[in-house]
């Protein structure tokens, strides 16, 4: 294996390259149809988004946070109230509880899916809590039957992250409509991205969709008429129309995804397997997907106890990582004057240990084999290369 292959972590431009003349194309109808904000494309995609989500209604906003935000504004949830939040996401969950003037309060993840665990949320409620928010991490879908159990028992309304999740299922059913209401991002990195800031917010509810529709545009049922004190976050017609060409690759993209996932996760478990390779000191745990889970792979990320080793020696060979997240958000300093109890506890454990590999459309076969050839030679060495070859384990993507 050559080392001069350059590994990207994230790079828009050859998956861009792929459907460039649809992207100018759509570019173009906007220009030539005069109309920028609030018009025809925003409400073709509106409902191709609901209509992929298997939703009734999905609402264009102008980024993933802001409709968090405007979900948790739209269900009440205001100064006083508290929100429960996963302890390891990132920050934005706990932004957008904090710009409704509640308090986040963190519940620690599932250790094997870094998802909220539903056991752990019964502990941290309180007579102010409002809602819960599961983000659906890495791409995985939370827990939702558990979820959906304790939030109905307790009284709360369920609120999905789902920015890091386009297209996952959870029991066969697409997430973004299992709760009362679902956040999107169409950040360019996400497995659904624009060219620019978009989000969106997914319901069944028609009049949550309606008071949502309304706190994106200033508040305003009509012209110069103001019913409460909204926001401008819309999304633009120009992302609309970006993202209607984007949507009709996603399944195959994250097609792609799962296969690059697939060749991981099959090659790195050989090395998990061969216990006397992998010594105490180089511990590694690979991600774990439950039965009723189709992830859509936005990140595929391993614990390594020599992470920085790792990424270093990864670096070195060409591949670029990056690590989500490097601090929870309780230890950031946007958030010390909360007094947060639950730091030191799984999510700050394991922070040390996180890393993510290069994941996406943009990466080829000989990419993927490369950074495997490096998890080897980094974790066993020769004799570890051995017994995946031994053991007539090829990597075949995209078959
Ligand atoms: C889990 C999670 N929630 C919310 C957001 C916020 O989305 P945006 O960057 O579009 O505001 C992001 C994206 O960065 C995210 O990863």
């Amino acid at each position: 294996m050559t080392v001069d292959i350059r590994v990207p972590f994230l790079d828009l431009a050859p998956p861009h390259q792929e459907i460039r003349s649809e992207l100018l194309d759509a570019m173009t109808r906007v220009l030539d149809s005069n109309r920028f904000v609030l018009g025809h494309e925003v409400e073709v995609f509106e409902s191709a988004w609901a209509k992929y989500c298997d939703v009734a209604h999905a609402v264009g906003i102008g980024n993933g946070l802001d409709a968090l935000h405007l979900i948790l504004r739209a269900i009440g949830v205001g100064p006083g109230d508290e929100v429960i939040v996963p302890a390891n996401t990132f920050i934005a969950t706990w932004l957008a509880v904090t710009m409704c003037g509640a308090t986040p309060v963190p519940v620690e993840p599932n250790p094997e899916t870094f998802n909220i665990d539903p056991r752990l949320i019964r502990d941290a409620v309180t007579s102010r809590t409002k809602a819960i928010i599961a983000v659906h991490l890495y791409g995985q879908p939370a827990d939702l039957d558990e979820l959906i159990a304790v939030s109905t028992e307790l009284g709360l309304s369920l609120v999905e992250d789902a920015a890091q999740a386009h297209g996952a299922l959870y029991k066969g059913k697409r997430i973004g409509g299992h709760g009362v209401a679902a956040a999107w991002s169409f950040y360019p990195g996400k497995n659904l991205g624009a060219l620019g800031d978009g989000g969106a917010v997914t319901t069944n509810d028609p009049e949550l969709a309606e008071k949502v529709r309304l706190l994106r545009n200033y508040g305003s049922p009509a012209k110069y008429q103001h019913a409460v004190q909204g926001v401008n976050s819309r999304l633009d017609e120009l992302q609309a129309a970006v993202l209607l060409e984007k949507l009709k690759v996603l399944d195959e993209w994250n097609g792609r995804r799962a296969s690059i996932a697939e060749a991981y996760t099959t090659a790195l478990k050989l090395l998990l397997d061969e216990e006397e390779v992998l010594g105490a000191s180089r511990v590694l745990s690979l991600p774990i997907v439950p039965s009723w889970a189709k992830p859509v792979w936005h990140l595929y990320v391993i614990r390594v106890a020599q992470r920085d080793d790792f990424v270093s020696y990864l670096s070195a060979q060409g591949i670029e990582t990056s690590i989500h997240y490097p601090i929870p958000p309780a230890s950031q300093a946007a958030y010390k004057d909360l007094a947060i109890g639950a730091k030191s506890g799984f999510s700050d454990r394991t922070a040390g240990e996180l890393v993510s590999l290069p994941i996406g459309p943009h990466l080829n076969q000989e990419q993927v084999a490369c950074v495997l050839a490096a998890c080897r030679n980094f974790f066993g060495g020769s004799r570890a290369s051995k017994r995946v070859r031994g053991n007539g384990s090829e990597i075949n993507l995209w078959v």
